[in-house]
């Protein structure tokens, strides 16, 4: 007998996850598709977790040999045991995905382990790994196929010597030198985590600033960081190739340096295109736009009656968070309530050392919209918190619409900016002014208090500087 469901999910990443858990939560009779061997998507088995454990073992690493000293703590050699490093890593993939499939059990959500195509509207047939299939009936359908990495033409990716994310974050030997195509979130995290090991890093961008999606000043800042930490970067550069010899690689340089490269491992991380291989969307009748990506309207339905969409497959940033926002939203909606997303209060956050965050809108955009606004900046070295800490690199920057004081933006580059955002996130959510934020009492001696100066310097009245 045909098992009918009120939605059925296909893609166990976080906006699939999230979106299931939520609508079986609210009485929903639910299931979700995953074809991969444990749920969680690319966010938790190849991306966000991942990438996170190696950067907070290479940065102990890191620090270990360098900082250490400073606070007067003498340790021996410092010595690397990759294989560990990998094991330790693999092993939070493990609890994390598994803390998935036991939020599933205790949801009593169905996990359908197989891949899944949208037969008709109200019809999903899941192939199972071992050739089987078995058709379903959905009164609503969710795509969140997600995203791949995306390939550049000419290029072929081994997951060894040329590498998307994915072989980059299994790598067994730190290789002599990195290069790596594209100065984005990727490519930055990762280049950082093969640095810290000891890799020599080159980062090709093709455009002349990396992290083209944020503020201009936090990238300029955030490249003269990591240039005086050793990672080499070639801007206004674009890959003509790349030649595999038998000892090495060899990348051929267009444009402004006009050169070649040689490396151990090239790392591709020119962006992600979302996925929707196999789904059947072109029979059903689905519209896609120029990018690949899955149509939808606020409420993220399909131009197709019953069939939605969330996540990297639709507009929108890729990133875990909004994601899971939006399964929340439309499973919400699916129940009868009318949940939306504020994408103005969307943080994003480069985890490398040290880090980046911003929510709303960066200067460049507030220039190109002709909105009038003021800035209020404050550094590290002058927080207390962050010379104690050791670690003084970095500032906040807030704008404010001259007019009104409401905040429009937060940048902040510096020590753990990525818990930092947190609470500019809110601010933006309520509609705050930097004024509130001024007024709002912050403990001392916190790096927060960096968020308040910046506030207050909005107004030109910043106490400690
Ligand atoms: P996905 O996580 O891609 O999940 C989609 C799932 O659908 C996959 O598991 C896939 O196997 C499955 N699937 C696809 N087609 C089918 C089918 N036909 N049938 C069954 N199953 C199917 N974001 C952050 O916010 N913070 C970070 O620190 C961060 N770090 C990242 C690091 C890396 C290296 C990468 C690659 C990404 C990172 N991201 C990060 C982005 C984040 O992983 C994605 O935005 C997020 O995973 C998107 O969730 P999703 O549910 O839309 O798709
Ligand atoms: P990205 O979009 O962040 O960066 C890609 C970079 O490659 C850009 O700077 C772009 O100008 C450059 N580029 C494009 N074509 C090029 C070419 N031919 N040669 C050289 N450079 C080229 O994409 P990335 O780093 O691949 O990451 C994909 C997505 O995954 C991110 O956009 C983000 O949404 C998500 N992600 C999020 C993370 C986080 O939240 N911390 C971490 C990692 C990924």
């Amino acid at each position: 007998m045909t098992e009918r469901y009120d939605v059925v999910i296909i893609g166990g990443g976080p906006g699939g996850y999230v979106a299931a858990i939520r609508a079986a939560q609210l009485g929903l009779k639910t299931a979700c598709i995953e074809s991969r061997g444990s749920l969680g998507g690319t966010c938790l088995n190849i991306g966000c977790i991942p990438s996170k454990a190696l950067l907070q073992s290479s940065e102990k690493f890191a620090e270990a040999g360098r900082d250490f000293a400073e606070h007067g703590i003498k340790v021996g050699e410092v010595s690397l045991d990759l294989g560990s490093m990998m094991s330790r890593k693999d092993r939070v993939v493990t609890t994390l995905t598994r803390g998935v499939e036991f939020l599933f059990r205790k949801n009593k959500v169905d996990w359908l382990k197989g891949k899944g195509r949208i037969a008709a509207p109200g019809r999903v047939v899941v192939a199972g790994a071992d050739g089987g299939t078995q058709e379903i009936e959905a009164a609503s359908i969710i795509i969140a196929t997600g995203s791949e990495s995306t390939p550049l033409p000419g290029i072929e990716i081994d997951e060894k010597r040329i590498v998307s994310s994915t072989g980059c974050l299994a790598l067994d030997r730190v290789p002599g030198r990195l290069v790596v195509i594209g100065g984005g979130y990727i490519g930055l995290e990762l280049g950082s985590v093969w640095q810290r090991l000891g890799a020599k890093v080159t980062v090709v961008e093709v455009l002349d600033h990396v992290v083209p999606n944020m503020d201009r000043e936090l990238g300029t800042a955030l490249q003269r960081v990591l240039a005086r930490s050793g990672i080499e970067f070639k801007l206004g550069t674009k890959v003509a190739g790349v030649r595999q010899g038998p000892d090495e690689l060899t990348v051929e340089l267009e444009g402004a340096a006009g050169q070649s490269l040689t490396a151990d491992v090239v790392l591709v991380a020119i962006g992600r295109r979302p996925y929707t291989e196999g789904l059947g969307l072109d029979a059903v009748g689905v519209a896609l736009d120029e990018h690949g990506r899955v149509v939808v309207d606020d409420g993220f339905a399909t131009n197709i009656p019953g069939i939605y969409g969330i996540g990297d497959v639709i507009r929108g940033p890729m990133l875990e968070h909004k994601a899971a926002e939006e399964g929340v939203a439309l499973a919400e909606r699916l129940a009868g309530q009318k949940t939306s997303v504020d994408y103005d209060a969307i943080p994003a956050v480069i985890y490398t050392w040290p880090e980046v965050a911003s929510v709303g809108r960066t200067e460049e955009e507030l220039k190109a919209a002709a909105i009038s606004y003021r800035i209020g900046k404050f550094p590290f070295t002058a927080n207390p918190r962050a010379r104690t800490n050791g670690y003084t690199e970095g500032f906040v920057k807030i704008l404010a619409e001259s007019d009104t004081d409401r905040v429009l933006g937060v940048h902040i580059i510096g020590p753990d900016a990525g818990t930092l955002v947190a609470e500019a996130t809110l601010a933006k959510e309520f509609g705050a002014s930097a004024e509130d934020i001024a007024r709002t009492c912050h403990a001392h001696p916190t790096l927060s208090e960096a968020l308040k100066e910046a506030a207050l310097a909005v107004d030109g009245r910043a106490i400690h500087i």
